[in-house]
Order: C-alpha cells, then sequence, then structure tokens
C-alpha cells in the first residue's frame, strides 16, 4: 500500500513539491470539496489519556497457540445478524441476543431455531428493516434509526424481566412473554439519550446503564475513537421513582458495565483509551473511579462468570500509530480529512482486526488471555458469556456466534 514514488531530480522537485503539498494541506484542512471520510462534519479531535503503547503491550500476556483461534467454533452462521449482547433467562434458556435488524431473538432449540421475542418499537416493520445478513452493513445505516439496535440485554433475576439498552431507544424494559418493549429512560436532565450501550441491574432494583457519547450516535461511533471526544456518561434509572441521574460524566466512549457480584463496585470500559475502569458503589472510596487495567485494544462489554471474574471482550489491536494521534489531536485533524476511505486510512495506522478475550479479578489481574490471531473465528467481538462449561462470544458486525468449551 505505501508505494514509494521515485523522485528523479530531487533538487529540482523540491520547490514545486513544498508548494504542492502546502496546496494540499490547505484544501485538505478546509476540506471544501467534503472528500475526506468526515463528509464535511464538525470535528474537533482532543487529546485523550490513554496508558502508552509499549508500557501496555510489553506486559500483556500473549496467547501463543492462539486457543480462541483453533478450539472456537462458529454457530449459527447467516442466522444472527450482528449478535451483540447474549443472555439467558432465569430457566437457563437462550442464548437471547440483539440484532442489526432491530430485534431481539432467542434462541428456541433445534427444532423451532430462532424466534423473535422483542421489539424497542411499534414501528419495527419487517419490510422496512428485515435485511437478513445486510443488516451488519452499511445498507441499514439509513433505517437503523426507526427499527432499533438492541444493545445490552439482562433479566431481572426476580421479575424475570427483561432489561435492553437500545443505541437509539434508550433504556427498555420487556416482560418474560416478550412482546413490545416499554421505554424507561430516554432523557436524561431534559435531553435525549443519544447512545445508549449497555446495563447492569443492581441488586436494590437500580439500573446502571452506559451512553456511549452525547454528540455521536451508533452510526457515527467512529468518530468518536477518532476524536477522542469525552462526552459520555454512566447513567442510573431508579425504578421507585421512575427517575434518570447522572452517575458519572466526561467519559471517553464508555461501553459494557458489570456490578460486582458482592455490590460493591461496578466496572465499565472505556472503549477510547483501551482500558477497564471501576466505579466504586460502597465502601470508604464510594463515588472515585480507579483505572483497573489497560488493555492492548479496544474493550467492549463486561460480564461476570459464576465465580465473580470478568470477561472483557477486546477488539485488537492498539498500535504505535494510534498513540502519536491520541496524543496529537492535529495530526489527526489532517490525516482524517485526506480524500480517502476510512478503512484504507486505518490499514495504513497498521490496523489489523484481530481478537483478544480476557478473564480478570476485581483487582484487575489477568487471569486468562484467548487469542484469535488470524480473526478466524471471530473479528469485531462484543461480549462474552461464560455458562455452564461453555464461552458464548457475540460479535458487533458478523452473522454469527462463537463458542468455545471453558475452562
Ligand atoms: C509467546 O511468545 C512471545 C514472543 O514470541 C514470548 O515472549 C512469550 O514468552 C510467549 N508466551 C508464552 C506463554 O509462551
Ligand atoms: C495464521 O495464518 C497463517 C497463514 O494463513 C498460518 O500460517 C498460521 O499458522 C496461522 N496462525 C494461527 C495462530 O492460526
Ligand atoms: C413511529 O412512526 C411515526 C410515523 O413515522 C412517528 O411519528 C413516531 O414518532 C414513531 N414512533 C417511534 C416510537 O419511533
Ligand atoms: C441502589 O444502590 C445504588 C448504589 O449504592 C444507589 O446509587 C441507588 O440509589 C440505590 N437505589 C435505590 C432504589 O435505592
Amino acid at each position: 500500500m505505501e508505494k514509494k514514488i521515485p523522485l528523479k531530480d530531487e533538487a529540482f522537485l523540491q520547490h514545486p513539491i513544498l508548494f504542492v503539498l502546502v496546496l494540499v494541506s490547505a484544501l485538505v484542512i478546509m476540506d471544501p470539496l467534503k472528500m475526506g471520510p468526515l463528509g464535511g462534519r464538525e470535528y474537533r479531535p482532543v487529546k485523550h489519556s490513554i496508558a502508552p503503547y509499549k508500557q501496555v503491550m510489553e506486559s500483556w500476556p500473549r496467547d501463543n497457540q492462539s486457543r480462541l483461534g483453533r478450539l472456537g467454533k462458529l454457530e449459527f452462521v447467516g442466522e444472527v445478524f450482528g449478535p451483540e449482547s447474549l443472555e439467558f433467562d432465569n430457566r437457563g434458556c437462550g442464548p437471547y441476543t440483539g440484532l442489526a435488524d432491530g430485534r431481539i431473538v432467542r434462541w428456541m432449540g433445534k427444532d423451532v431455531g430462532w424466534e423473535t421475542f422483542a421489539l424497542v418499537t411499534k414501528n419495527w416493520s419487517e419490510k422496512l428493516c428485515a435485511k437478513g445478513t445486510d443488516s451488519t452493513t452499511t445498507k441499514q445505516w439509513k433505517v437503523e434509526m426507526k427499527c432499533g439496535r438492541p444493545l445490552g440485554l439482562r433479566f431481572d433475576k426476580e421479575s424475570g424481566d427483561l432489561y435492553i439498552a437500545d443505541a437509539y431507544y434508550g433504556l427498555l424494559v420487556v416482560g418474560p412473554e416478550g412482546g413490545i418493549a416499554n421505554p424507561l429512560a430516554a432523557h436524561v436532565d431534559g435531553k435525549p439519550i443519544l447512545f445508549a450501550n449497555d446495563l447492569d441491574i443492581h441488586s436494590n432494583g437500580s439500573i446502571f446503564f452506559t451512553d456511549t457519547s452525547q454528540r455521536y450516535n451508533r452510526v457515527d461511533h467512529f468518530f468518536i475513537l477518532l476524536e477522542g471526544e469525552a462526552t459520555g456518561r454512566l447513567l442510573r434509572y431508579d425504578p421507585p421513582t421512575k427517575t434518570t441521574h447522572v452517575v458519572l460524566d466526561g467519559l471517553a466512549f464508555p461501553n459494557g458495565v458489570q456490578i460486582s457480584r458482592d455490590q460493591t463496585f461496578l466496572l465499565f470500559t472505556e472503549t477510547t483509551n483501551c482500558r477497564l475502569m471501576k466505579y466504586w458503589l460502597e465502601g470508604p472510596k464510594t463515588g472515585l473511579v480507579e483505572a483497573v487495567a489497560n488493555l492492548p485494544g479496544f474493550p467492549d462489554n463486561v460480564r461476570i462468570n459464576e465465580k465473580g471474574q470478568f470477561w472483557v471482550a477486546i477488539d485488537c489491536c492498539r498500535t504505535p500509530a494510534q498513540e502519536i494521534f491520541s496524543h496529537n489531536p492535529w495530526i489527526r485533524s489532517v490525516y482524517f480529512r485526506l480524500p480517502v476511505r476510512m478503512s484504507f486510512l486505518a490499514r495504513l495506522m497498521g490496523m489489523k482486526m484481530y481478537t483478544v478475550i480476557s478473564l480478570f479479578n476485581d483487582k484487575g489481574e489477568i487471569l486468562e488471555v484467548l487469542e484469535d490471531r488470524n480473526g478466524t473465528v471471530m473479528k469485531l467481538v462484543s461480549e462474552v458469556r461464560e455458562v455452564n462449561g461453555k464461552l458464548w462470544i457475540g460479535t458487533v458486525a458478523h452473522n454469527h456466534i462463537a463458542t468455545l468449551p471453558y475452562p
């Protein structure tokens, strides 16, 4: 890709090249033709606090056997479209999962197959929204806002109700029989919630959920990463008063959220900053936020296992170029105004997609690392659920679920 153009007579060319460079940079920075991938958006890159690349990568354990790639199995290929979050009901049936076409579906066993369980809007229609395997492509983008995009899913252990964080419709709930979900929180402080992403239910009934950005919705999520903007929030919905509260503000792409088994803290991922964070709910540190682990890539959901440990789904990987970018917003400002495709720019930065999933204890110590180095089984992994000796792995952008016997 990075072809070098041979220069025959450098001395002669020096001045014209300088001139052209200045001209091109000026054009690129002003982007008068709206040709860059940003397409004329107001784009304000800022510095963000990401741990040094070298420090993280040198200490990060590698899975040299690429066990996820070798032992993982693809299931339901072409039957589920971008299954982001995977959940099982109180009888252990499932998985239930939210799809890119806006539906929440559940697996009913081989005879019945996948069944539509719930919708986040009564405006959902097969004609408008059901695009099959195309749902995970840009073809869905135009209708995604109307059809919904259910992300985080959680069953309430007592009532059997399913709580849903939908990227466009906010926090919703649907009874154990399914149907059209009821909205609980679509606004906070009088403003619409732009990008609800994941949730967890506290034992006292309060729902903690993430709102990824106040500036960009899900379709535009790549710009959150590019800018490093930090307008994301952790929110809390209290059922007794039906009120929604801002718990934390100023987060850089808050994504997955998981409350600890003893309810004393919750973990959430900050995708832009490649880290796992802890927010204390009880004890002497109540209200404090700490970074518990720096990750080699961009984390999505966090899910607890039966031992109270935490699986984090990570899209790999960070690159040295990204580090330079994150500390120098002006470079990003120029780079991403170049009139070429975003995917090409990402490749130039050395971004190669593969997957790492990792298990942490409550102190952020790494207990397990499983990789799929060649991205054979999984790319853009979104969640890992450990259930009865098996890992279930979701993905936001592909049409399958991966499974892996574990431990
Ligand atoms: C994996 O490979 C790297 C480099 O090739 C090496 O430094 C590391 O010790 C290996 N890890 C294990 C667990 O074998
Ligand atoms: C990745 O793919 C290359 C080429 O296809 C192959 O040689 C290599 O063994 C693969 N590595 C793993 C860990 O699967
Ligand atoms: C459903 O569609 C109607 C007509 O397009 C629109 O007015 C209404 O706001 C939509 N409702 C929801 C919940 O999106
Ligand atoms: C539940 O506990 C959380 C964490 O301590 C607290 O913020 C919230 O207000 C509580 N909710 C209710 C309904 O008491």
